[in-house]
């Protein structure tokens, strides 16, 4: 990564390979881990565990996780809802335009966003949310940039619950993963826990068009890029489409695995272990001719909290190569970026 790297450089920090079509390599290539041990109390098999997702962070940037603990029946539900509100007329849709709320929430349109700067807009529409906070919350009441309500369609009902219950699910998740990561960089299991209280998490529904024809890389379903925050936990269907670019430089295909999560990192993260861990660039493009829905989850942690360089990050001969950030700095940095 370049010395730019929390600065300006944020989202892609090398260019691309040419050429749209992903190269098939088997799943091996990104590991599957199982995540049973982490919440068991075998000591020996959680820090095998946490061994196996550190060596992950470190080589690849992108992980599988399989036995996770999220029933299927909420991510199934989850993707009904992303169903029912990308199926709502887009004027229904706009009332809940992102620019209408003081908090980065709410829906925008396909080639609205340009998660790669030097591209054209992506072929997704998506819809976001955060934790929910009302009114008596102590940090909407102070003013606090990212803390306040969603905006709801009104027509759903069911909606908010099942996705506000999705929401909560994969917070656990992150946490739990969040344990084994801090037990494979040497630092006590829930190192994280006290910077993650109340996290600045997003969860976003996202729907992508099928893109047939010939494809032009500058216009795709989602561009090219490193994810901001410290961790994601994607769910995609069947339809297949995600890319990782690997460290040849080359685009592998991430196929839907049956069961799991894509577990991706983020530049917040890869800034909190002096780069240990890699922010791998990644991209979607839906040559499927289907519809494809994904949802992922970015986590990141609590507004105040100072992200400098983890203790077992840095020595004499690895100094820590970024200033300290708090969380809040950083996400609302790179969300006035991305929405202008
Ligand atoms: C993202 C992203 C992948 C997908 O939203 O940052 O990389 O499969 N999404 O939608
Ligand atoms: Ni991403």
């Amino acid at each position: 990564m370049s010395a730019e790297y929390g600065t300006v450089a944020y989202g892609l920090k090398q260019r691309p390979a040419a050429g749209i079509a992903g190269k098939r390599v088997p799943f091996s290539s990104v590991p599957v881990i199982d995540l049973g041990p982490l919440r068991g109390d075998d000591p020996v098999a959680k820090r095998r565990t946490a061994q196996a997702i550190g060596r992950a962070c470190e080589d690849i940037g992108f992980i599988y996780i399989a036995n996770h603990g999220i029933p299927s029946a909420l991510i199934a539900g989850t993707f009904a809802e992303a169903r029912r509100f990308f199926a709502l007329p887009l004027d229904e849709k706009m009332k809940l335009h992102i620019k209408n709320s003081a908090n980065y929430r709410g829906y925008f349109p396909l080639k609205e966003e340009k998660t790669d700067v030097t591209a054209e807009g992506d072929l997704k529409e998506g819809f976001d949310l955060m934790r929910e906070l009302g009114p008596d919350d102590p940090d909407v009441r102070a003013g606090k940039p990212l803390h306040g309500p969603n905006q709801w369609p009104q027509d759903l009902p069911g909606f908010r619950e099942a996705v506000l219950a999705y929401y909560a699910a994969m917070e656990d998740l992150a946490k739990l993963l969040l344990r084994g990561m801090a037990l494979s960089l040497d630092l006590d299991e829930h190192w994280f826990a006290a910077k993650t209280l109340k996290p600045l998490a997003y969860l976003r529904l996202l729907h992508y068009p099928p893109q047939p024809g010939a494809i032009d890389e500058r216009e795709i379903g989602c561009g090219a890029h490193s994810d901001y925050g410290c961790l994601t936990i994607l769910a995609q269907d069947e339809v297949g489409g995600l890319q990782l670019r690997n460290s040849a430089g080359e685009w592998i295909e991430a196929p839907p695995i049956p069961g799991t999560f894509v577990i991706n990192l983020g530049d917040q993260m890869a800034r909190w272990t002096n780069e240990r861990f890699q922010a791998t660039p990644h991209r979607v493009i839906n040559r499927s001719g289907r519809e494809r829905y994904s949802i992922p989850f970015f986590f990141d942690p609590d507004y105040d909290a100072v992200v400098e360089c983890l203790p077992t990050c840095q020595g004499p001969d690895n100094p820590p190569r970024h200033a300290p950030i708090t969380g809040g700095e950083h996400l609302l940095g790179m969300l006035k970026a991305t929405f202008k």
